[in-house]
């Protein structure tokens, strides 16, 4: 709520989000457009609690307790990233050395109590919907773009995260591979009840969403859905 962020200092400082507030609801996916630069991955960052607002407050349900993100000291804000928040970055951020299997694996020995061979069998899961179980051995230097991003989103997803935040997930995409993604994260609000906030250009996405925002120059206003909304 009423976040400001902005970057620099003295006479070079920049407003890159002024006096921002955004609603993320359990069940909806909430799409994010707005020009290059105008502020998206800081809010993104912000919300997701990698970076730290100058001003305002992130208020977040941790488990049925309303917490202000960044009030908490950093172990506490890192618990809570880890256990109720994915994030799928622009520009993938994967491992270099770790297959792909192993990408999705270490969030869930990482973030949630379960045994190897639980994660190695939600991650092989998750990898065939994403249509990646041929490609599961392989490291990100012999993935190519597209594929890298599917895993990248199959690392965020995997461990069924209460605010999924992505950031230009279906950038490196076709349409057809984009469409699903789009229907993942769909089915992750409709279906699994989180909180979905996705960053895009491509509004051929405007159909598939809940809530639309557009930023402008670090400001935000709530959009009209096109009519024929399904
Ligand atoms: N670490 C930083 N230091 C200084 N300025 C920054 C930093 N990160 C972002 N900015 C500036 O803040 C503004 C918002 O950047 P941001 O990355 O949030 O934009 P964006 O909407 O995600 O753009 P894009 O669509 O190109 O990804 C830009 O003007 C950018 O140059
Ligand atoms: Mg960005």
């Amino acid at each position: 709520m009423n976040l400001v962020r902005t970057y620099g200092d003295g006479t070079a400082r920049r407003a890159a989000l002024q006096h921002v507030t955004i609603n993320l609801y359990p069940g909806q996916l909430v799409l994010l457009m707005g020009p290059s630069g105008s502020g998206k991955s800081t809010l993104l960052a912000i919300l997701s609690g990698l970076l730290e607002p100058d001003s305002g407050q992130v208020l977040a349900d941790d488990d049925g307790q309303l917490r202000d993100l960044w009030q908490m000291n950093p172990q506490q804000r890192e618990h809570f990233r880890r256990k109720h928040t994915g994030f799928i970055f622009q520009g993938y951020n994967l491992f270099p050395a770790l297959t792909a299997r192993q990408q999705l694996e270490l969030v869930l020995l990482w973030g949630e109590n379960v045994s190897r061979r639980e994660a190695q069998r939600r991650a092989d899961a998750m990898l065939d919907r994403l249509g990646l179980l041929p490609n599961r051995h392989k490291k990100p230097a012999q993935l190519s773009g597209g594929e890298k991003q599917r895993v990248a989103i199959g690392r965020a997803l995997v461990k069924n995260p209460t605010f999924m935040f992505a950031d230009e997930p279906t950038s490196a995409l076709d349409w057809e591979n984009g469409q699903k993604v789009i229907e993942l994260l769909r089915d992750a609000a409709h279906q699994r009840g989180a909180a979905v906030l996705c960053v895009s250009h491509d509004h051929r996405l405007l159909p598939f969403v809940d809530v639309y925002y557009h930023l402008d120059d670090g400001r935000l206003e709530q959009r009209p859905l096109p009519v024929a909304h399904s």
